[in-house]
């Protein structure tokens, strides 16, 4: 069903932007794109849904996604801007900044160290790392296993640690972009994409 079908109450509501604002990034001038997005993050944020947005260069993926953060209560957004060369050994590391690990009667959990928060984790230009000797993006596929299967084996151990309280949510441009791999279906599978 078309989604205009499903939000016909939605207006575009008038915002005077005070003089000094002006020149704030963070001023989102409220247009028909932006409030059928923030609506569609909403649901999904609150829903706890993984989603990728995709879309050209400066069509406001980002704008749009931190504004939705913003109105949010109880949460915790960690960006990471992906480039070719981000690993997960790199996204552990960010992860050990804001989570702890814990032993459980369960086993290990990895959780946000706040109680009761949820963190975001927002990974932009998603569809920036190389792909490795075998074809694949290391880091994609380790988001896809924490996703899809709720945890990750920790190396140094070889211990399966299941997180809780983390959700991802990506963006990108177009894969026909200079310097885009198409992110696999795998992937593609496993979130919400719009
Ligand atoms: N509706 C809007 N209101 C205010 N600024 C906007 C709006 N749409 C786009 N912009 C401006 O365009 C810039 C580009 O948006 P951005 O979120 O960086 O795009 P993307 O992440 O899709 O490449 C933003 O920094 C913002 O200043
Ligand atoms: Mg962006």
């Amino acid at each position: 069903m078309p989604l205009f079908y499903l939000m016909p109450l939605l207006r575009v509501p008038k915002i005077e932007v005070e003089t000094h604002k002006v020149r704030s990034p963070d001023v989102v001038v409220p247009t028909l794109d932006t409030v059928r997005h923030e609506s569609l993050l909403y649901t999904w944020l609150g829903e706890h849904k993984p989603m990728v947005l995709c879309g050209p260069p400066g069509s406001g993926k980002t704008m749009t996604l931190f504004s939705a953060f913003h109105a949010l209560p109880d949460f915790e957004v960690v960006g990471l801007n992906v480039s070719s060369a981000t690993t997960p050994e790199l996204l552990l590391k960010r992860f050990d900044h804001y989570c702890e690990y814990k032993r459980t009667p369960n086993g290990v959990v990895m959780a946000p160290s706040q109680l009761g928060k949820w963190l975001f984790l927002f990974c932009d230009e998603i569809n920036l790392p190389d792909l490795d000797k075998y074809g694949t993006q290391r880091v994609i596929s380790f988001l896809r296993q924490i996703v899809e299967d709720g945890g990750f084996y920790r190396t140094s151990d070889h211990t399966w640690v299941t997180i809780e309280r983390i959700q991802f949510v990506g963006a990108c441009n177009p894969p026909t972009d200079w310097g885009r791999k198409p992110l696999s279906h795998r992937t593609l599978r496993a979130t919400t994409q719009s």
